[in-house]
């Protein structure tokens, strides 16, 4: 039923990507849109051509996206819409981002296509359909332990202002899996943890667009993603009363209880 909406999805991202790619390395001119949050003209020119793609087909389709894309309509379909996700690795060409296109249908995430250009790597779902990286199925790893368990997770921009916060989750999982990567784009993590090249995964205060397309992947091969407490993850956030960050936690569902755990304990 989605099919026809990921073969546009998938061919709006490889077009974002070949700019992205067209662009890497290239002085660019950085601006700050607050203190550790970038943005280049190569989000906006890869914006553009996302929605321009989107737009051609389905003209009625409600639009979100980072660099301030909003079309609101009547439509039950938005797309959500990360142009290049991991914006500072990209302004030191550290060859780690991706474009991030999903579809929600009535409030529910039903296609995602999360796409790296560098590796030429395409990570595709729809709603019951199974998850794919360049047409292969993938699927969660099998790592049942905490303790042997490949983590990745990321640092909010306002770090400075709650290093502890940070800091603690950080030290908490530490102590209690295996390794930690902080590779610099949660759409990718996401997807090496829905093809098991990770286990697990950790972040606070994510924003839509992070993690829309991901979500589909990584439910799709069989993760699971929940608040730090295991509770049901919204892509809109899930505030926590008195701290109000929005949390995002994922796993190979093999290790979720465990990192739940590790996350209330700090
Ligand atoms: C960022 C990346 C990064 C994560 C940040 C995100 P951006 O997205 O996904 O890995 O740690 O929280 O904001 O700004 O490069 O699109
Ligand atoms: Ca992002
Ligand atoms: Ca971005």
């Amino acid at each position: 039923m989605y099919a026809d909406f990921l073969k546009v999805a998938e061919h709006a991202a490889r077009t974002a990507g070949s700019i992205l790619l067209k662009y890497l390395g290239q002085p660019l001119e950085v601006e700050f849109k607050g203190d550790a949050d970038l943005v280049t003209k190569v989000d906006r020119l890869s914006e553009e051509a996302i929605v321009s793609i989107i737009r051609d087909n389905y003209p009625d389709h409600q639009i979100l996206a980072e660099e301030g894309t909003n079309q609101e309509s009547a439509s039950r379909f938005r797309w959500i819409i990360d142009p290049l996700d991991g914006t500072t690795n990209y302004a030191h060409s550290f060859p780690c981002f991706a474009v991030s296109i999903g579809l929600e249908a009535a409030g529910e995430m039903v296609v995602g296509v999360v796409y790296d250009p560098v590796r030429d790597e395409c990570f595709t779902a729809m709603e019951g359909g199974g998850a794919y990286l360049n047409g292969k199925s993938i699927h969660v790893s099998k790592v049942n332990k905490l303790n042997s368990a490949l983590l990745a997770t990321g640092f909010p921009y306002d770090r400075r202002q709650h290093p502890d916060d940070y800091l603690g989750l950080f030290r908490s999982f530490m102590m209690k899996a295996q390794e930690i990567r902080r590779p610099g784009s949660a759409s990718i993590d996401l997807c090496y943890l829905a093809s098991g090249r990770i286990d697990g995964f950790w972040e606070c205060k994510l924003k839509p667009w992070d993690v829309a397309a991901a979500v589909v992947i990584v439910r799709e091969a069989g993760g699971r993603l929940s608040d730090f407490k295991g509770n049901k993850f919204s892509i809109l956030g899930n505030e926590t009363p008195g701290l109000s960050i929005s949390e995002t936690l994922a796993s190979n569902s093999r290790i979720h209880e465990e990192m739940v755990e590790a996350a209330s304990s700090q």
